[in-house]
Order: structure tokens, then sequence, then C-alpha cells
């Protein structure tokens, strides 16, 4: 059940910067493309910009990502209009509701800096651009809990929860909501999965590339907050909820709430943090930064299903690999090697099964694999956002984060915001300072699918 209507314009504010040329535009086109988006698309944008300039650079943004159709092209071109704003006088304002007039109800959608969040929600309701709308914001929402909670306090004053709509595209992703399928509609995967059987689960978050031209804004932010406090955090839901009756999408934001509260707030103890070398010579990097491009911490979930089991989570910019993968180590039989459950998100997405088998030939046993690929789904940032778009767009609420969600993950990373020691240097290319493995049973990461050894 969605709670406001499909509607009839997407009102996009940073159709000029970086996350629009990179994810956005090219999700935008394969909608149109596809059938799926038919109302029109109003670019935000400052004085310097016309439609044609737009329209040029959804053409460069579009082909570096895809392959460009002219005819589709040209569709998308007849959708896309352009409104010129100064944020600073809400007057100008005036522009979007010209270029909006008889569509109908909006989705404002804010890929621009956060910190112009609350200015142009404010904006849009002098405007009267408010009354029969929803308001999309891109991520991060606040930096801990206390100002998420004075952002939400701002924008409810000119848009309700219920049209609010909070991005982390990570919810687009059909990887990550095949996590809770394949684990809840699989008996031989809900059976195993309880504390009973579980010993522990490693979920690792690699990245081979480091923070290129994007300095300024990752300096401010980090790892926890970039990818850990929003995406894992998310994603461990998935593993870990459990997943309503019906497709209701409240009572999955419901269910995942619900789960997110049995998550213990991490204690600095059980939080590793570590910057790679060279990592202070980046543009828009402080040169004495302690902004951690690598975060590695413990969480334990105080639900009967996960009680006792130990979840280490791990994330890094400039390491082995770029890998996204859940490993799921089963209590073993006697002293033989323990059963792993292997989700690979990313890059080939599937379950590995580690299991045994009666050695050729012998009366032991020998390690085998057996591999699933989801050959049909990926985890490609481009089909994620056209998820979050085409949600946008119809209002269904549950690829994005409820206030309620967002608060209980600031919760859980709370006590580990403002670290008292600096970072642990770390060599790129590698899996990150070995202080973490302190936080995994034995002492190791458990091996990742496309990992060097
Ligand atoms: C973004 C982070 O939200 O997610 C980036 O800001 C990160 O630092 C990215 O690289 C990862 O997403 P994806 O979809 O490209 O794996």
């Amino acid at each position: 059940m969605t709670t406001t209507p499909r509607a009839g314009a997407l009102v996009l504010f940073g159709i000029t910067g970086d996350l629009a040329r990179k994810s956005l535009l090219p999700a935008l086109y394969r909608l149109v493309e596809q059938g799926r988006l038919t109302e029109p698309v109003v670019g935000v944008v400052r004085g310097d910009w016309t439609l044609d300039k737009v329209r040029q650079r959804a053409r460069e943004a579009i082909s570096a990502r895809l392959p460009l159709d002219e005819k589709s092209f040209a569709t998308f071109c007849e959708l896309l209009r352009v409104a010129v704003v100064d944020y600073d006088d809400a007057a100008t304002f005036a522009g979007i509701a010209e270029q909006t007039d008889g569509l109908g109800y909006l989705a404002h959608y804010l890929a621009i800096p956060p910190s112009l969040f609350t200015t142009v929600a404010a904006d849009l309701a002098e405007a009267g651009l408010n009354e029969r709308a929803r308001l999309v914001v891109e991520k991060p929402f606040g930096h801990d809990l206390a100002s998420a909670r004075e952002l939400q306090d701002a924008l409810t004053r000119s848009f309700p929860e219920e049209r609010l709509r909070r991005v982390d595209h990570f919810l687009g992703k059909d990887v990550i909501e095949d996590l809770l399928t394949f684990r809840t509609a699989n008996t031989l995967m809900s059976a195993a999965l309880t504390s009973p059987h579980v010993r522990g689960v490693q979920v690792t978050m690699a990245e081979d590339f480091d923070v290129a031209d994007r300095g300024s804004f990752y300096d401010a932010v980090g790892a926890l907050q970039d990818v850990v406090q929003n995406h894992l955090l998310q994603t461990l839901a998935f593993l870990i909820m459990d997943r309503p009756a019906g497709d209701d999408p409240v009572a999955m934001l419901d269910a995942k709430a619900e789960v997110l509260r049995t998550v213990r707030a991490v204690p600095p103890d059980d939080y590793v943090r570590g910057q790679y070398a060279g990592y202070l010579d980046v543009p828009g990097v402080k040169p004495d930064s302690t902004t951690e491009t690598y975060a590695a911490l413990r969480l334990y979930v105080d639900d009967e299903r996960w009680s006792g089991v130990p979840f280490t989570i791990r994330a890094g910019k400039s390491m082995a690999a770029k890998t996204l993968e859940i490993v799921i180590e089963l209590r073993p039989a006697g002293d033989r090697p323990a059963n792993l459950i292997r989700f690979r998100l990313d890059p080939k997405p599937g379950v590995t099964f580690d299991l045994l088998a009666k050695s050729a030939g012998g009366d032991g046993t020998d390690p085998v694999a057996a591999t699933l690929d989801f050959a049909c789904l990926s985890g490609d940032d481009v089909r994620a956002y056209m998820h979050i778009l085409e949600d946008a767009v119809t209002g269904d609420p549950h690829r994005f984060s409820r206030m309620d969600i967002v608060e209980e993950c600031w919760r859980i990373v709370g006590d580990i915001l403002a670290p008292a020691a600096p970072p642990i240097v770390y060599r790129p290319g590698t899996w990150g300072p070995q202080e973490a493995d302190r936080l995994t049973l034995d002492g190791r990461w458990w091996p990742l699918e496309n990992a060097p050894e």
C-alpha cells in the first residue's frame, strides 16, 4: 500500500552534479528506454545552464555508461525541461512552478549537498510546491543521531514523514533484496541460519580503488559513515530480519526497524580503523586528517535467532580486491572443517556452499564447493538507481530508509563515531590493518571468492 500517488513529474535538483552524471541520468534514460518513465523530468539548474547544455551533458553521461540509442535518447530529451533557480532566493522557485504547472503531484529529488536540504525544502514550501508533492533526499542523512533528528525536524516542517524518502542506493540492488528472499524462501537456509548452527558471520565490502576526486566529501565522512552506517547495516538487516507475510511495503519496513532495534550498539573496543598510505596527499583531504578509509567492527544481535553470534563487518578503500561478500560459518561437526555459506553480492552475485564430501578412496572428507549464480541479477548502481528513481515517482516507500530505521543505524554506531585514537595506516592493495583480525573468530577473515591469497 503506497501512501502517496504517482507523480506527474520528477523535479531533479543536482541534475548537473556528479551523482547525476555517474548514475541518475543513465538510470533515467534506461527507464525511459524501457517505457517505465513517461513523465517530464525537470532539471533544477543555476543560471549558466540551458536546456541544450543539460541535454548535451545527459548525452555524455549516458554514453559513458550505456549504449545510447538515438531514438530513445530523443524521447528522453523530449521529457527534459529545466528550471533556473537561486537557492538563496525562494522567489526564483516560481520557475519550478511554471515548468510543472498542470502536471499534478510532484516528486522532488535532492541530489545536492545535504547542507542545502533544509533551505531547498523551505523554499519549495514558500513557493507552494510542497503541498501535493513528496521529497526524496540523497544520503547522508545527518552525521549522528542528533543531527539526523534536527534535519528531520527541519524537513518535516514542509514535508511530513509519510511524504519523505531517504535514499540508500543499496536498497535498490536486486542482490540485496535477494539475500532476504533466498534466505527466507528456502527451508534449507532458514533452518540452518539460527544461532545453534551459526558460529559467526563476516561481511566484507572491499573496494580496490581510492577516494580519487572525492577528497573533500570523503574526508568529512570516512568509511564508517560513508558505507557502514547506511549500506552495510541495511544489508545486515536483510540478513537477519524476518520476512513479513504478503508484500505490504510498510510491513517490510516495520520488520526491518524491529530487527535493527535488537542490534546492540558497537562498543569502542570492538572497532578498528585504518587509513591507506597516501590518503593524506589526495586533493581536498586535510593534511593532518584522521578520517578512516577502512572500518572494521563487531556487533551482536539480541534476538532469539542470532543471540551470541558475532557479526564482523569491514569496509575499506584501496584494498586488495573489489568485492561485497557475506560469509556465514556454521558450527562444525566434531573437529572437521566448518561449512561456509558465502553470499557473493558483488561482482558475480550468487551463493557458494563450502561443504565436505567423502574423499575418493579414503575414509576422510574432502572440501567441495557448490556454487549457484544468480545469473539475472546484478548489483550494478545504474540498475539500483532505476529502482530508486522509479519508486521516487510511484511513491512506493519500501526501498527507502524510514526515519526510525535511520535512527537505529545511528544508534548502533553512536559510540564509535568520535574515536580517540588515530587510524592505523595500511598499505594500498592489502586487506587493511591486521589489528582488525582480533575482531574475528580464530583471528582470521574467511576466504573470499574473488580475493587473492
Ligand atoms: C557510495 C559511497 O554511497 O557507495 C562510495 O559514497 C561507494 O564511497 C559506493 O564507493 C559503493 O556503491 P556501489 O553501488 O558503487 O558499489
